[in-house]
């Protein structure tokens, strides 16, 4: 590598050349050149939700869910769209670390819900699930989540009822908490993976699937960034680059990479890591993220696309046969284009993560959880149940407890735990390196076990599940309470 782990690009001030990205910037593209042509790239960067307390330390927004119509680039508006203010991700919610946030949330759709903030340690109240469990919030209510933000990094919020049906539609944005004094890299881009799956002549999200289809995954036949298939940034040779991936897909798992260009992970579901490295590519569980650092070696005038591999959820040889609509190779889902000229780049420097290391395994085990298919009844289950009869797990707050995931069924799960923080031992026997940091979702492997380990230091009843959205819609879900 040539940087050191902590210092991307090089430190000083930007030179003469004329940046034209910023991380404010517009993403809708449609603002700033004066070029003719009608498919200028968009500049790097997002567009936050406004601030409307300027006090430090207080972060408030205005978040409204209604019916959008949005095209996910295919030139037909979803009719069962929605979204969040109006777009699709909704923009982004921007703070700092110990940052009080408000979101002040009106339901402007026709049905119930509830909000989740995927990855933060907020209490138990403001998790979206005491909502979910009883207490929705009607159409045309409005509900303020208040929460103090614990960690910085990359989240990501949603709904979280009907998830398969909401998230699907587009009700899904990004989190964004800065580590305190950090600097911007010139180019922060979000990338939200998504795919839907839409009928072949109308172009419209299919009618729900058969149960079988759910079960197995329902893979989409559209590939968005940031909610369109045709998206096209544009780079400044030189930049620094932080791409923040998430996948908000219901069930596809991506593999992506960038043509002409090294990936560098510098953090994972819960912030930072002290020790990034290198991949060719990147898999991504649906719920998980990962940030990433890319030199932007690229020659002004080329562009690199994005591309995703064909990942399978079903393990090989096994009983299902999986068939994903968009053929078995590799798909682009964007294009990063070079414009003229070369930047000496802003010295992002990584924030420092606090992610402690345990040295020895953790032998108090607070729970081994079995994930099994029962393919002939159509259910997925956990320990034997479906929400909301899973059996209880209870476990001690402040004390590191070990936890163990075991898959019996042949296919992959994301298993995601809500309200507290966690780091991944073991995959299969196999030892994790403590680099990899703080996690929230965890891919399980077929017919694997996955080892845990965490402080548990926020405690509360928590909600876990899979984060294929079907599955978590047909009960793949538990309850953890934590004193
Ligand atoms: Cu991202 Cu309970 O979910
Ligand atoms: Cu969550
Ligand atoms: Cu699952």
């Amino acid at each position: 590598m040539r940087y050191s782990p902590l210092l991307l690009g090089l430190a000083g001030c930007m030179s003469g050349m004329d940046m034209t990205t910023d991380s404010a910037a517009d993403s809708g593209g449609d603002s700033g050149t004066d070029t003719a042509e009608p498919a200028a790239p968009e500049a790097c960067g997002y567009t936050a939700m406004p601030d409307l307390d300027p006090a430090d330390g207080a972060v408030e927004v205005n978040l409204t869910a209604s019916a959008l119509a949005w095209d996910p680039g295919t030139g037909v508006p979803l009719e069962g769209g929605m979204a969040f203010n109006g777009s699709v991700p909704g923009p982004v919610l921007e703070a700092t670390l110990g940052d009080r946030v408000t979101v002040h949330f009106t339901n402007d759709t026709s049905i119930e819900m509830s909000l989740h903030w995927h990855g933060l340690r907020v209490t138990p109240e403001m998790d979206g699930i005491q909502q979910m469990m009883g207490d929705p919030i009607e159409p045309g209510e409005s509900f303020d989540y208040t929460f103090t933000l614990q960690d910085a990094g990359f989240y990501w919020f949603h709904t979280h009822m009907d998830t398969a049906t909401t998230i699907e539609a587009g009700l899904y944005a990004p989190i964004i908490v800065h580590a305190p004094g950090e600097v911007t890299p010139d180019c922060d881009q979000p990338v939200v993976l998504d795919d839907v799956l839409l009928d072949e002549d109308t172009l419209q999200i299919s009618p729900p699937d058969t149960s079988m289809m759910q079960l197995m995954g329902r893979l989409g036949t559209v590939l968005m960034m940031n909610g369109r298939s045709d998206r096209r940034v544009s780079w400044t040779k030189g930049q620094t680059t932080l791409l923040r991936f998430v996948n908000a897909s219901n069930a596809r798992y991506w593999d992506v990479y960038l043509e002409g260009h090294q990936l560098t992970v510098v953090g994972t579901d819960g912030g930072f890591l002290a020790e990034p490295y290198p991949v060719d590519d990147l898999v991504i569980a649906p719920g998980e993220r990962y940030m990433v650092a890319v030199e932007a070696t690229g020659e002004p005038g080329q562009s690199y696309r994005l591309m995703n591999k064909r990942v399978q959820l079903h393990e090989e040889g096994g009983d299902m046969i999986e068939v994903d609509p968009l053929g078995n190779g590799e798909n682009p889902v964007a294009t990063f284009v070079y414009g003229e000229g070369e930047v000496t780049g802003t010295g992002w420097t990584q924030p420092t993560p606090d992610v402690p290391t345990w040295g020895a395994p953790v032998a108090n085990l607070g729970h081994h959880w079995l994930l099994a298919e029962d393919m002939m009844g159509g259910t997925v289950n956990i320990d034997g149940a479906s929400w909301p009869d899973v059996p209880m797990v209870d476990v001690a707050q402040n004390v590191d407890t070990t936890f163990e995931i075991e898959n019996s069924s042949e296919m992959h799960h994301p298993f995601h735990i809500h309200g507290n923080r966690f780091q991944m031992v073991e995959v299969g026997g196999v030892a994790v390196p403590a680099s990899q940091g703080w996690k929230d979702t965890f891919d399980v492997p077929p017919r694997t076990t996955v080892k845990l380990v965490s402080d548990l230091d926020n405690p509360g009843e928590w909600m876990y599940h899979c984060h294929i959205l079907e599955h978590a819609d047909k009960g793949m879900a538990g309850l953890m309470t934590v004193e």
